[in-house]
């Protein structure tokens, strides 16, 4: 198992093809299981045994619930860790011997946390898959997921769709953009001024053949898109101003008026949770589909946890 073991940290890292394959998988085991309740485990417990341990820095509703039912339907079970209730967050044990113990009790560790820093660290000393459930600057697994949902609803490779981001370029975007250039599919952004994605993320967009285009008008970046995908403005790693913030962002607001730029058939998706940058009548109309994108994540984070078992058929 050890020599098969994979990490999921970064998109980046991930070969195109085994990312292809998790979304097939998650296909096939959605389709496979519609007549099952939440906690009834798939054909053939293919975890069965294995202990996901998680452990959340942050909040978190939807990560938290998925990975939960993920594992229970793939026959294994879950523990939940509370970082202040662990030596580790008080100073007073170290990154490497908690690593230890987590790989002798555990089968694998999704973390979310607020250092990209501790995710590499816990990594060198693990001998155990690490899933990243979010860090400041990404959340790959909220991406894979949403490629899932285009795919599912819009029933096209997302290679052959127009895809928008209008919002802050932030962790979900920064996954967003791996994505578009490990998928080959085309990514408008619409940030205002001074808001676009960093000089390491340019220049990662830069040096991949990439279908990526950067504006500061969110009519233009809605033009002609088949999905709209936002976030909140403020992200919970945000440290700065943010009446000001907000403020920035006012014209990037999702409304009726945005949405008649983009086509007739154009979704719309949002990881949540929302603040204010969608209008209440564009979240709740049927153009989206942010509850789907949500269950989704639950058939995703399987696939992705088979991926880390060496396990993915
Ligand atoms: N979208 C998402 O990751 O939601 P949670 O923060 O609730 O896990
Ligand atoms: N960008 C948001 C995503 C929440 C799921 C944040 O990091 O707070």
């Amino acid at each position: 198992m050890k020599n098969k073991m994979k990490h999921f940290i970064n998109l980046k890292d991930i070969p195109s093809k085994d990312l292809r394959k998790i979304i097939t998988d998650a296909k096939k085991r959605k389709n496979a299981r519609k007549k099952l309740n939440n906690l009834e485990v798939d054909n053939g417990e293919p975890l069965k045994g294995k202990l996901l341990v998680q452990m959340f820095e942050k909040s978190s509703l939807r990560t938290r619930l998925s990975f939960y039912l993920a594992i229970k339907q793939l026959g294994g079970s879950t523990l939940t860790l509370r970082p202040d209730e662990l030596h580790l967050s008080k100073g007073g044990e170290s990154i490497e011997d908690t690593a230890k113990i987590l790989s002798n009790f555990g089968n694998a560790f999704m973390l979310r946390t607020s250092s990209d820093e501790k995710l590499k660290e816990f990594r060198k000393y693990l001998s155990i898959p690490i899933i990243n459930g979010l860090s400041p600057s990404s959340h790959p697994t909220q991406i894979l997921s949403d490629v899932f949902t285009i795919e599912e609803i819009k029933k096209k490779p997302i290679s052959k769709l127009n895809i928008t981001w209008i919002g802050d370029s932030n962790n979900v975007l920064n996954s967003l953009i791996v994505a578009s250039i490990k998928f080959s599919f085309k990514l408008n952004i619409g940030c205002p001024k001074n808001y676009e994605p960093n000089q390491k993320i340019i220049n990662y967009i830069k040096s991949n053949k990439n279908k990526i285009f950067i504006y500061n008008d969110p009519k233009k970046a809605a033009t002609g898109a088949d999905v709209i995908l936002s976030d909140k403005v403020i992200s919970m790693n945000d440290k700065g101003d943010k009446i000001k913030k907000l403020n920035h962002f006012k014209k990037f607001r999702i409304d009726k008026k945005l949405m008649n730029f983009a086509k007739k058939d154009c979704i719309f998706l949002h990881c949540l949770p929302r603040g204010t940058e969608v209008d209440e009548n564009i979240f709740s109309n049927n153009q989206s589909k942010v509850w789907l994108q949500a269950l989704n994540r639950v058939h995703v984070q399987k696939s992705i946890l088979l991926y880390c078992f060496g396990r993915l058929r």
